[in-house]
């Protein structure tokens, strides 16, 4: 099993970024549209705690959809997983993000996988805090106990942005409170969802994150079992399956690991039982997954063998 060389990344990293002219930043959310397209940055987080990175390493950017698996991560360590999939569907989606027609045609109306925002929505409503600070506080602690860095918080400005300006994700949950699969008040959720989306971090901290999941849930420092091995399982498969939205398919023909995308440009990679590989790069590509950030994956998959395909 060959290491991910410092040297190695920082030349591919100098071969990809060319390719961000080929995408563009994320404008639906006002905050991110103010995003760099030309900033990149890779890291790789070894199992064995050894940390390789190339580009603007300390840059930090919000986590969007990759904060989707903590939170059903913690979902699922504070509700199992009957429960979570009583409110939430396994299935994939050939749909974009941000469908809401098979929320008419799903009787109930469940959301088919909690990685589509609506279901993403759906897993939030579980966390157990009495408002917005509090739910995502539970997202926020995970986060600190993957990352082993306290500082971990949300942009306030990303998120308030957001927040401001989610009238689709609004409707998805409005949509699902009439048809009970949400409780509780709407814009408590909104709230909770857009700061969960805004949780900041660099590409190590998110390396690191990848790590413990490659780790089958387990610190490879502290040796803690921080998320029990089976649901670290259930978020890897959901990676596979629909990370990448309506690109899951052609990410598992062309990289083949468990990868989340979010619309900020970031991804998160897992190498299983090797480490944890992040991506950042805010031009997007029609699907809305950073163009740099699959190129840079698409060459490390194909050079150490990391399709699990
Ligand atoms: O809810 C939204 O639309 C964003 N906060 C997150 C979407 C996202 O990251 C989709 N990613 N590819």
């Amino acid at each position: 099993m060959k290491k991910v060389s410092d040297e190695q990344l920082k030349s591919w990293m100098e071969h990809v970024r060319i390719y961000a002219n080929n995408g563009k930043v994320a404008d639906y959310i006002p905050a991110l549209m103010r995003q760099k397209p030309e900033i990149n940055a890779a890291a790789y987080y070894d199992v064995d705690g050894s940390c390789v990175g190339a580009g603007q390493t300390e840059y930090r950017f919000t986590l969007q959809s990759v904060s989707k698996i903590l939170a059903l991560a913690v979902a699922l360590m504070k509700h199992g997983e009957g429960a979570v999939f009583s409110r939430v569907g396994k299935e994939p989606t050939s749909d974009p993000f941000y469908s809401i027609s098979k929320l008419e045609l799903e009787k109930p109306s469940k959301p088919i996988n909690p990685m589509i925002n609506a279901g993403a929505l759906a897993i939030t409503n579980m966390m157990c805090g009495e408002n917005s600070e509090e739910m995502v506080g539970e997202i926020i602690q995970l986060a600190k106990e993957l990352t082993r860095e306290d500082s971990i918080d949300y942009d306030e400005e990303v998120a308030k942005s957001e927040y401001e300006s989610a009238f689709l994700n609004r409707s998805l949950a409005y949509f699902m409170k009439q048809n009970g699969v949400i409780t509780g008040s709407v814009e408590e959720l909104l709230d909770a969802y857009t700061k969960q989306c805004a949780i900041t971090m660099n590409v190590q901290q998110l390396a690191r994150i990848g790590a413990v999941f490659a780790n089958d849930g387990k610190d490879m420092e502290t040796n803690e079992q921080i998320i029990p091995e089976h649901y670290a399982q259930i978020c890897k498969t959901f990676m596979v399956t629909c990370g990448m939205y309506n690109a899951s398919g052609s990410f598992a023909i062309r990289v083949g690991i468990p990868a989340k995308s979010g619309v900020s440009g970031a991804i998160l990679g897992v190498v299983k039982n090797q480490g944890g590989v992040a991506v950042f790069g805010p031009a997007l590509d029609e699907k809305g997954n950073s163009v740099i950030g699959i190129k840079l994956l698409e060459i490390m998959a194909k050079h150490y063998k990391w399709s699990i395909f």
